[in-house]
């Protein structure tokens, strides 16, 4: 897969750095455009074809479709520099593309496949993920060296056949190495969701639709930057080896910013950092457009990458669970997730077509200001255009983001570099008077999930976290938080209670729940504290509902009595699969935990279905992630509900802050 996906990703250089060869004649805007339409021709497919080829792919063998398609993509190659033709060159790319797309959908369920351990699935499916991608960080600067090679050999200006020879053989060997493996398990591809379609059906949230215009804007920076590069490099004496260089300045800065963005700053809302690193990105592509210097410009392009990941990454951080990255079973079919990554794929098809037009219609001018004499190319005037528009899409997309409109933008930043939350000093003030009912209802997060999922930790983990921020905590847990709680756990958990039916395990839960909202979680709400539980309703849906088969309705009418109604702010759902949740458990098990895997499959599902039906309340995580990246997510999320420190009734005042929701 790596070398598969890696050829992939060589061609993209060396067929845009053919295009060019072959217009060597030409002038700039022709170059340009042949350039930018063997970029736009290599997306196309996947804008166009992305279902059609996914659902090809599930009909035939696996293994011989992987074999196929990187023969048939090693023979479209090697045509190219032999038959040496601009058209056949602009169609290798359509093609290539075309049968990437048959080839990435059967390598993405074949490494899963091949794992026999249910619970290492997750694993492998990130790993898919990682290996399908990983490989652009390398391409380009083999791609690079490959150039210099080339230069050093063949004569400089020399086309850019040994990059081609180098991706068919890539090809090759990866079409070798499927054809030793004998079988590869058949797992159906997921259907892929048509990006059009995607794009039309909308957002689905109000943050989704934020995020779609930094997505755009971000990847119309990006975009711009790759379709003149070839051209651009030239302009400023550089040959394939400096636009290798752009590239992979690029594609580090890309992978870097992906990894920053969930990672810095964290108490700084991802929302507003989101919004911040767009319209930075945007202003490191205006320097880009002015500065004629090729060293200059690798730089500027890797800071553009940079920012441009952190924007998505840190954005669907915000968005929640699973946009990102592909670890749960089908997170490409969430509707906000399938909504981005089509806005990436149409934004920079048209850029890819767009710049190097425009970059022709403007031309080359000489300006001179004052004596100074400055040579404006087509290219940079057409970079400073994406620029203008990726800003001001940036701006949009910062106002519609913003979470914390009305805060100062410094003091909120400087905060946060210290690893503090920033409270406006009218705010702070306000809420150090000594107050003692500072506000009308605290908040109520609940943590769900089965068996070994790890949510102890992560409310312990959460609620210390809330602490370190100020905030006043009760941290409790279901069953068995009061003294007739105690007593009821001890009968619904000892193995020796035999016989009990599933209406009266239902009631006795039920029981132990009223009693701890009446005596425990609901003082504390009133108190105006943060109350975090480890388990609550869902648990009784879930296990007595869905696991014992009871009509759950049943279980939530009885529960809304017992609890009075009360729903928690936010639920955060660890899902794990039940053998690797079991499987992590030492103590023995206990009357629930000794249920059939069946049993624990149907918890699993409820919990699923709970928490689906109502996306606004819920944070569902893969819990087999590692645990620092979990807690994270969780803060993040928690953020967004965290109460106005002002007193109740100063809101009209200092206005914005307040997410306390009314029931
Ligand atoms: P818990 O103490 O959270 O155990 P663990 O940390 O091992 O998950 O919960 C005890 C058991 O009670 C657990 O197996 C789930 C079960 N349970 C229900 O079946 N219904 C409920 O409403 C609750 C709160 C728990």
């Amino acid at each position: 897969m790596s070398l598969s996906s890696l050829g992939l990703w060589l061609a993209v250089p060396a067929l845009t750095a053919m295009a060019w060869a072959l217009t060597r004649d030409e002038d700039a805007a022709t170059r340009a455009q042949a350039v930018g339409g063997v970029l736009a021709l290599m997306l196309l497919p996947a804008v166009l074809l992305a279902p059609v080829g996914a659902a090809l792919a599930a009909r035939v063998d696996r293994r011989l479709m992987l074999i196929i398609a990187d023969a048939l993509r090693l023979v479209v190659i090697v045509t190219v520099p032999l038959l040496d033709l601009l058209p056949w060159t602009l169609a290798a790319a359509f093609l290539v593309a075309c049968l990437s797309l048959l080839w990435t959908p059967t390598a993405r369920v074949s490494l899963p496949a091949m794992v026999p351990q249910d619970d290492l699935r997750p694993a492998a499916r990130r790993w898919a993920t990682r290996v399908l991608l990983g490989p652009a960080l390398v391409a380009a600067p083999v791609f690079a060296v490959l150039a210099l090679v080339a230069d050093g050999t063949l004569g400089r200006g020399s086309r850019a056949d040994l990059a081609l020879y180098v991706t068919a053989a890539v090809f090759l060997a990866s079409a070798a190495a499927v054809a030793m493996i004998r079988e590869i398990p058949a797992e159906m591809p997921h259907p892929v969701p048509a990006p059009l379609k995607s794009l039309f059906q909308g957002p689905g949230t109000a943050t989704a639709r934020g995020l779609g215009l930094a997505v755009a804007a971000v990847s119309l920076t990006a975009a711009a930057v790759v379709a003149v590069a070839r051209v651009h490099t030239g302009e400023l004496g550089g040959g394939d080896a400096g636009y290798g260089s752009v590239l992979a300045g690029l594609v580090l800065g890309l992978g870097f910013g992906l990894f920053l963005g969930p990672r810095s700053l964290v108490p700084f809302s991802r929302r507003r950092l989101s919004g911040l690193a767009v319209i930075a990105a945007a202003l490191a592509l205006v320097v880009i457009a002015l500065v004629q210097n090729l060293v200059v410009v690798v730089f500027l392009t890797g800071f553009l990458g940079v920012f441009a990941g952190a924007a998505w990454s840190s954005g669907t951080a915000a968005l929640g669970a699973g946009a990102a990255d592909s670890d749960t079973d089908a997170p490409e079919d969430t509707r906000p997730s399938a909504y981005l990554r089509a806005v990436v794929l149409v934004t920079t098809v048209v850029a890819f077509a767009a710049v190097p037009l425009i970059a022709g219609l403007i031309g080359s001018h000489r300006v001179e200001l004052g004596g100074a004499v400055y040579d404006a190319d087509g290219t940079g005037a057409a970079l400073l255009v994406a620029a203008v528009v990726a800003l001001l899409l940036g701006a949009v997309a910062y106002r519609r983001l913003d979470d914390r409109r009305g805060i100062p933008l410094g003091p909120d930043l400087r905060a946060a570099l210290h690893g503090e939350i920033y409270t406006p000093p009218e705010q702070a003030a306000a809420a150090a008077e000594p107050q003692p009912v500072r506000r009308e209802r605290g908040v109520f997060i609940a943590f769900e999930g089965g068996e070994g999922a790890g949510k102890t930790t992560q409310a312990r983990l959460a609620a210390i976290w809330l602490r370190d921020h100020g905030y006043d905590v009760v941290t409790t847990h279901e069953p068995g938080a009061t003294k007739i709680g105690m007593r009821l756990r001890a009968m619904l958990l000892d193995r020796d209670t035999t016989g009990l039916s599933d209406r009266a395990e239902s009631l006795l839960y039920a029981a132990d729940r009223a009693d701890h909202v009446a005596n425990v979680i609901k003082p504390a709400i009133e108190r105006g504290v943060i109350v975090v539980s480890d388990r609550y309703v869902d648990s009784s849906l879930a296990y007595q509902g869905f696991g014992r088969q009871q009509a759950v309705e049943d279980i939530a009418r009885v529960n809304a009595w017992a609890t009075g109604g009360l729903v928690p702010d936010l639920t955060v759902l660890l899902e794990v699969p039940p053998q690797t949740g079991l499987g992590r458990l030492s103590a023995p098990a206990d009357r629930i935990e000794s249920e059939s895997q069946e049993f624990h499959e149907r918890v699993r599902a409820g919990f699923r279905a709970l928490a689906e039906a109502d996306p606004d309340r819920y944070l569902i995580l893969d819990a087999s992630r590692p645990q620092g990246e979990l807690s994270r997510e969780i803060q993040y999320r928690i953020r967004e509900i965290l109460p106005d420190p002002v007193p109740a009734g100063t809101e009209d005042a200092t206005s914005t802050f307040p997410v306390i929701r009314d029931f």
